[in-house]
Parts: structure tokens; sequence; C-alpha cells
């Protein structure tokens, strides 16, 4: 029985019990809470100003030089806003603000180039946003040329961008192509009309279809889509469509993200009217008919949201138990160390993990000041080793065998003690199976993952608001 079924009205629920006649009951409440999204632990909320930059530049020097890295560039800004956007970004009007940012962002990766050292290889690097399509072909040329300058680009490195399909030129693709872009990231949110006015953010199924032709035609194969369900005015009937025509574009990986309301953190998503949002039960029910139409057309369903083609490197990777959990969603990198440049990035180390400033103006002056640009971070402490391999071990394989992570640290289950009687409660109403020392979370139950890996998480306010709910 799934996630929906479950939080249907005892009455309305005779004909779906779970087929040995005990109809269980889901509270609202519980999927209703606030959970992370667990792109670390502990989540970002928990950083704090004690770890500075004298504190992450010794952690860069500690690095071993036989480590690979990731590197993670921020672009925080857009041309027009879309108004359920959560992201670190603002709009701009005029070129200038990209090319003043740009030359901070040289200061810094020649900066953290010079703590790590000799130049370090690299396997994989994302340009994420705000949009970086924002930028124009000279401006990726010389941060091409800044990066290979300081780093090591191992043969076959992914390079992956995340792109805003509207208004992309023939000559930005052409340049993505020339600088060795192996994957895109388009944002496509929902195709009906309704739902695009109301997130301001009007994109004809037209433009996505032209940008993956034309992204393919240019040799870029790799390709994401991103889509969001819980949005404004989001009907089943509509995110079906958009399925429908989304799924005829072969992607190799589809994105489907719950859409995260919180006006009180991002100021413009209060331009959206809350009563046309959908309500807990209608994005139960729109996450499943996604997961299931998309799994009709032969995806593997992966970790919390992703969905990736058999033959596609996530798929592999999701087969081969090498998942892995980051802050972009879910990767095959197996990079030990992936470090964050521009503002608000985060750096994720062996020792722990750092944030930089998010304001630009900010971020600028520090750099300015001859800083890396920290604002917080967190030195990981045994226990947070601990619980942190257990939630990414649930958020990517569904499924972990606590006996193993508490033996990877010297311990036995019993390190866990106190996750138990929360398990136990969560397995009482279906949401994972509790077998020995393993857990498993069934495919269909993926709405409620999050509330599974809060239960291993020492620091979870059940109060805090900045999250979403958990379907
Ligand atoms: C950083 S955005 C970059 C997309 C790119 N700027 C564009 O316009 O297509 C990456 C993705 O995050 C997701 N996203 C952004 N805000 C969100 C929110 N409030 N809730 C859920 N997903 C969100 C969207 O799917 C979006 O495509």
């Amino acid at each position: 029985m799934c996630i929906a079924a479950r939080l249907l009205a005892p009455d309305q629920r005779q004909a779906e019990t779970d087929g040995h006649g005990a109809a269980m009951t889901l509270p609202l409440s519980l999927l209703d809470a606030r959970v992370p999204r667990y792109t670390s632990y502990p989540t970002a909320p928990h950083f704090h100003p004690g770890v500075d930059n004298l504190v992450f530049e010794r952690w860069l020097r500690e690095l071993s030089p036989d480590l690979p890295l990731s590197l993670y560039v921020h672009m925080p800004f857009c041309d027009t806003l879309c108004w359920f956007c959560g992201c670190h970004t603002t709009v701009i009007n005029s070129h200038a603000p990209v090319v003043h940012y740009l030359a901070d962002l040289f200061t810094e990766i020649g900066r953290v180039a010079s703590a790590l050292g000799a130049k370090r290889r690299v396997s994989h690097l994302h340009f994420g946003g705000g949009s970086p399509t924002i930028m124009a072909s000279k401006d990726w040329y010389m941060l091409m040329e800044v990066l290979r300058r300081n780093f090591e680009f191992v043969q076959g490195a992914e390079i992956a961008v995340e792109i805003d399909p509207r208004g992309l030129t023939d000559e930005a693709i052409a340049t993505l192509a020339e600088i060795g872009v192996t994957r895109a990231s388009i944002g496509v949110q929902d195709l009906d009309e309704a739902v695009q006015r109301s997130i301001n953010r009007i994109q004809p199924f037209a433009c996505t279809q032209s940008a993956v032709d034309r992204l393919r035609a240019a040799g870029i194969r790799g390709l994401n889509i991103d889509l969001v369900y819980g949005l404004p005015q989001q009907s089943e009937a509509g995110l079906a469509h958009t399925l429908n025509q989304v799924l005829t574009l072969e992607p190799d990986r589809l994105a489907v993200f719950g859409y995260a309301h919180v006006p009180h953190f991002k100021k413009h998503q209060n331009l959206i009217d809350a009563r046309t949002l959908p309500d807990l039960m209608a994005r139960a029910r729109q996450f499943e008919l996604a997961q299931r139409r998309i799994a009709e057309a032969g995806y593997q369903p992966i970790g919390l949201d992703h969905f990736a083609r058999s033959e596609d490197g996530l798929a592999i990777a999701w087969r081969e138990g090498r998942l892995r959990r980051n802050f972009q969603g879910y990767s095959d990198d197996d990079a030990s160390a992936l470090i964050g440049f521009g503002a608000s990035a985060i750096s994720a180390l062996p020792q722990g993990y750092v944030q930089n400033i998010a304001a630009v103006a900010q971020w600028r002056s520090a750099l300015r000041q001859g800083a890396l640009p920290i604002a917080r971070g967190v030195a990981l402490s045994a226990d947070d080793r601990l619980r942190g391999t257990a939630i990414e071990r649930l958020m990517c394989n569904l499924e972990v065998d606590l006996a193993g992570v508490a033996a990877g640290y010297g311990q036995t289950a019993d390190a866990f003690a106190d996750v138990l009687p929360r398990l136990r409660s969560l397995a009482a109403q279906g949401l994972v199976e509790i077998d020995g020392t393993t857990l498993r979370v069934a495919h269909e139950m993926r709405a409620g993952l999050r509330l599974v890996c809060a239960a291993f998480d020492a620091y979870w306010n059940e109060g805090a608001v900045q999250h979403a709910p958990a379907v």
C-alpha cells in the first residue's frame, strides 16, 4: 500500500488495506513533519561560525594529495525571478555583476588552490546556481582557463551545468560543448501554463525540446530534467501531461523535487498565493503519479527523488551500491572531497563541512581582505560520522545494515540503541521494515524516507520550519 493510500481516512481506506486486513494509519501530521533533505549530516542549519576560514585552510592543507577532488562553482544570478525558487540567487538587469563576480571568483579559486599546494586532480565539476547560463561565452572561457590552470582534470572528468533553457542561444551551446561540458541539467518544473504563470516562469514545451535537441546535436549527451510537484495550481492531470511530454525527450535522468514553500526564509515565495498550493494528500498523490509514470517508462528510481535509465552512470552506481548523496542531489562521484567556490557554496571535506558567505557583497569583501570567504561550518565528531553514514546509505540505497555501518567505526549495532524506539514506531506505521539489524524502505514508500533518516538525526528539531514537508 502506497503513502497516499495510508493517508486516506479509515472509511475511504477499506478497499486499500495492506492485504493482511490490517489498515495501518499514517497520521497526516507525520508527513507534515519538517524534515531535512539530508544532502549532508549534520545539515546546514547546524553549521556554526566556530568553523572559520582558518579552520578551512588547515583542512585544505591536510588533504591527502592523492585524493581526486570534486569542484562546485556557484553563479548566484538569474535574469528573471522564479517565485518558487529556493536557491541562493538574485535577479540582475545587466551583465556587469557577472563580470565583477567572476573577478573575485578567480581570486577565490587561486587562493584555495594555493592552500592545497600541488595541482590537484579533479574528477567532477558542477556549475550550479542561480543560472550559470547567464555567463557569456567569454566568461565561460576565462572561468575554465582559471580552473584548468589551478587543477588537473582527469581524463573523462564529468563537467555538469545547470541550464535555464529560456533564451539558451546556439552560441551558448557551442561554448558549453567547446569547454568540455558532458552533462546538462535542465530546469523544467511543470509544463502546465497555469502553473507556469503562478510561479512566474513561462517556458513552453517547444523551448525545452529545442534545448534538448540542440544540446544533443552539439555532443552534450548526458541530459537531466528537473521537475517539481506540489507547485501552486498543480493538478494530477496537468502533471500527467507534463510527464508524458517530458518523457518523449528521453532524458537520461529525471529529478522530481517536492516544492519547498518557505516564505519566511525566501521572501519572494510570498508572491505565491498559498491557497493555491496542493495539500499534503494531493502532494503525496502527485509524487506517486510521477513515480509510477516514470518507472513505467523504464527508468530506475534512485534514492529519494531521482530516476535514471538503466545504462546511466547513476543507475549503475545504484545497482553497485556506490551511489553518493551530495548538495546537488545524487552522484556516482567517488571523490572524497568536494570544494565549493562562489557565494553560498558548500565544501564537504573528510574533516567536515564549510559554507561560504551567501551575500555576494560580504563574500567579496572577505576575499578582498585576503581571507577565504567562509561563513560557518561543522567539524565532524565520531558520532556525526556514524549517524551520517547510516543516513547516507538510507538516502542512497533505501537500505542500511546498521551492524555493518557500526563495524566500520569499530562498534556494534548497539551504537544505534537510541534510534530503535523511533524506528519501531515508524515500522509500526509501515514506513520502514526492520529485519535484524537491516532497515529497508520500499520504493513506493520513499516519500517517507527522510522521516526514517530523521530518526538517526541527533540535531533534528521537529519544531524547525525551514524544511519542506516530508512528502
Ligand atoms: C538551482 S535551480 C537551477 C535551475 C536553473 N536556474 C533554471 O532556471 O532552470 C535547480 C533546481 O532546483 C529546483 N528547485 C528550486 N527551488 C525549489 C524549491 N523551492 N522547491 C523544490 N525544488 C526547487 C528546481 O527544480 C530547479 O530546476
